[in-house]
């Protein structure tokens, strides 16, 4: 029998061999991090571009870890890869900047809709289409950042195409925002969004259009209500905590 393979992912679904999860990074390296935390013996399956896979155990079930890169239009090859290879369940590991006051850096950000900021996620469902992540995935990140002691936000999420002007940064090459992104923190906040990444809404609304289970968590490595550029130790942290609220809720929803 002939085996589906992914072109950018450079994978086959014999690769795979049967994994029906994954953790979805967008950087490489976190995905090493992500893979060696929940099976040290993970292996490295793949890697072309910004795209690299892991292979580990988790509750003794194959468990697949692939970096997206940054943004929405690398994410989308990751998701409609994986799935045309059998993935069904996607979870999004990411790190954000926080813009509501209380939430301190370090704390992790469970994604229940993103605000549909980014284009990737309109070639797939027009923007009135929600970006809602999956009710499971909601409760299991929640169950799991609680049972790992780690402070946890649920809510939405602004999702941009860029890390400056479209998250309102002047401390970019030019210094200058175009005037429909200024402003654009208040009126979020305002609004009652939590915090700015790159990858949700486009995850999310593939993963509702196409009959999949996503979810979102994210490391809060700034709150931009204090500042822009991200600490190297917040980063840090941020990372970690959300590392360790998506093994835990992972094995969780494996049992689903
Ligand atoms: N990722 C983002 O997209 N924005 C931030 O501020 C931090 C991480």
């Amino acid at each position: 029998m002939d085996m589906k393979r992914a072109y950018h992912l450079d994978l086959s679904e014999k690769e795979i061999e049967g994994a029906a999860c994954a953790f979805l990074p967008g950087d490489p390296f976190r995905a090493e991090k992500i893979a060696r935390a929940f099976d040290p013996e993970s292996r490295e399956i793949a890697h072309k571009r910004e795209f690299r896979t892991f292979l580990g155990r988790l509750n003794g079930a194959p468990v697949l870890t692939t970096s997206t890169g940054i943004g929405g239009p690398s994410a989308s090859i990751v998701v409609d890869e994986l799935a045309q290879l059998g993935v069904k369940t996607f979870l999004r590991v990411g790190t954000t900047g926080a813009i509501q006051e209380n939430i301190q850096a370090g704390d992790v950000i469970i994604t229940t809709g993103a605000v549909r900021m980014d284009g990737a996620s309109t070639h797939y469902a027009p923007v009135a289409y929600p970006a809602v992540a999956h009710h499971e995935m909601v409760q299991a990140l929640l169950q799991a950042a609680s049972a790992e002691g780690i402070p946890a936000h649920a809510g939405v999420t602004a999702s941009t195409d860029t890390f400056y002007p479209g998250q309102e940064r002047l401390d970019s090459c030019s210094g200058y925002v175009l005037r429909r992104f200024q402003g654009l923190t208040d009126e979020l906040r305002k609004l009652n969004v939590l915090n700015y990444e790159m990858e949700s809404s486009t995850v999310l609304t593939m993963c509702g259009v196409l009959r999949l289970r996503g979810g979102c968590v994210s490391g809060v490595v700034v709150n931009r209500a204090r500042s822009e550029a991200v600490a190297p130790d917040a980063a840090e942290r941020g990372e970690a905590n959300a590392v360790r609220t998506a093994v835990r809720a992972m094995g969780m929803l494996m049992r689903l």
